[in-house]
């Protein structure tokens, strides 16, 4: 039989090879900054990371990591309830559980992990959830995981007069969650959170807000999106992760009312049937937080940054889809485009990843530009002089769609 799978799986693996759609995992050998250094190709400018503020490899993050590993070991030995959690666990916690000023909190080895391990835990027969269409992959698979019974509703992207006639529509329901990005991943665009809370109070509703690209970058003090909006209290629970600007490397968490987060510990699956998140990880996170709290301006200066590169773009006729977040797409089209044009700009020194079907809809594939606060004055004009030129042969060679 596996013979015969092997065959099958091969033949949809060349056709993607064929159209060009199949994806090249590159090899980093070395730190993620905003340099890196890719086997085969050397050292190249990188656009790609989710490391927005560079915290993962600043020396005050590595140091708490190994203090960390020295003290509780590399394995955490079993899932939390069986074996015991370790004290750094319940330090990141309150620690996380202060930074969003919410009752409680509880970490996961990925947002991954947090997402599909919440709505499934919170849920009972008869609610509704409702989800924005573009929501991440965890957030729309937590919700296909609900009890039988839980009713999912998809509304159009940021379309509230849609949400507020789905939210009609389930008034009889015993709960109402809205489950929603903060920062959309794919797009960069941001939830209209004032909005969403206003239609969560009229039809008295639960909030979830997942802000993976929002904590650390958005907001004064990079709380995040609901920051950036001044709806903090409003939002009933946050899921997130410690992978992106939060330094962490890896790792999720939920953040809210402790009957939630209690919850989780008794149901909550990922928590019960996998192993918590590595000491090292707690010990990074936590150094992470602790200089985002200290260094204010650092989330100011990296939307700095991502607006002087839109703008500079869009100077050269090159549109990204426009928002305040570090993110910066730009469609191209189709996928074998986005990945050709990705490899186009590896051939100028320049790494970013196209993002085509099915992770974008099918034509609407992009180049996903990630702006860091580890990118100087001189790397993003040395970015934006590549993705011009790049661009410039594109549009010669009637390659991508460039607009
Ligand atoms: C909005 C959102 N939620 C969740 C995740 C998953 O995070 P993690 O890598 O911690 O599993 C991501 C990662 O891409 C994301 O963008």
């Amino acid at each position: 039989m596996i013979g015969r799978l092997n065959v099958r799986l091969a033949e949809a693996l060349a056709v993607g090879r064929r159209n060009g759609t199949y994806k090249v995992v590159k090899e980093l050998q070395g730190t993620v900054g905003a340099h890196v250094e890719l086997a085969d190709r050397g050292r190249v400018l990188l656009f790609s990371s989710n490391d927005y503020l560079g915290l993962s490899s600043r020396p005050e993050v590595v140091v708490a990591a190994k203090a960390a590993l020295d003290r509780f070991g590399a394995s955490t030995a079993s899932v939390r309830f069986i074996c015991g959690t370790l004290s750094i666990h319940r330090e990141l916690e309150t620690e996380l559980s202060r930074f969003l000023g919410v009752g409680s909190a509880l970490t996961y080895s990925s947002c991954w992990a947090a997402n599909t391990g919440l709505i499934p835990a919170i849920t009972q027969a008869g609610d509704v959830v409702l989800a924005d269409e573009l929501n991440h992959a965890s957030l729309i698979d937590g919700g296909r995981l609900a009890p039988k019974g839980v009713e999912r509703r998809v509304y159009g992207h940021a379309d509230m007069a849609d949400l507020a006639r789905l939210l009609s529509a389930a008034a009889s329901a015993p709960a109402r969650f809205i489950v929603t990005d903060g920062v959309f991943s794919m797009e960069g665009d941001l939830a209209p959170l004032p909005d969403i809370a206003a239609l969560a109070r009229a039809h008295d509703a639960v909030v979830v807000l997942d802000d993976s690209h929002g904590m650390g970058v958005m907001g004064e003090t990079g709380r995040g999106t609901a920051e950036h909006f001044g709806v903090a209290a409003e939002i009933d629970i946050y899921t997130g992760t410690l992978g992106k600007a939060l330094g962490g490397g890896t790792g999720g968490f939920v953040a809210g009312p402790l009957p939630v987060i209690e919850t989780l510990v008794q149901r909550s699956r990922p928590h019960l049937f996998s192993n918590a998140l590595p000491a090292s990880v707690a010990g990074a996170s936590l150094a992470g937080l602790r200089i985002l709290e200290e260094g204010r301006h650092l989330p100011a200066a990296l939307r700095a940054k991502a607006a002087w590169f839109r703008q500079a773009l869009r100077e050269h006729g090159i549109q990204a889809i426009d928002s305040p977040s570090a993110i910066v797409p730009v469609i191209v089209g189709e996928t074998a485009r986005a990945i050709a044009m990705a490899e186009r700009l590896l051939d100028h020194g320049l790494f970013v990843t196209g993002f085509g079907f099915p992770v974008v809809p099918e034509g609407t594939a992009r180049l996903r530009f990630q702006v860091s606060a580890g990118h100087s004055e001189e790397d993003l004009r040395e970015a934006v002089a590549i993705i011009a030129k790049a661009w410039s042969q594109a549009r010669h060679a009637d390659a991508p769609r460039a607009s």
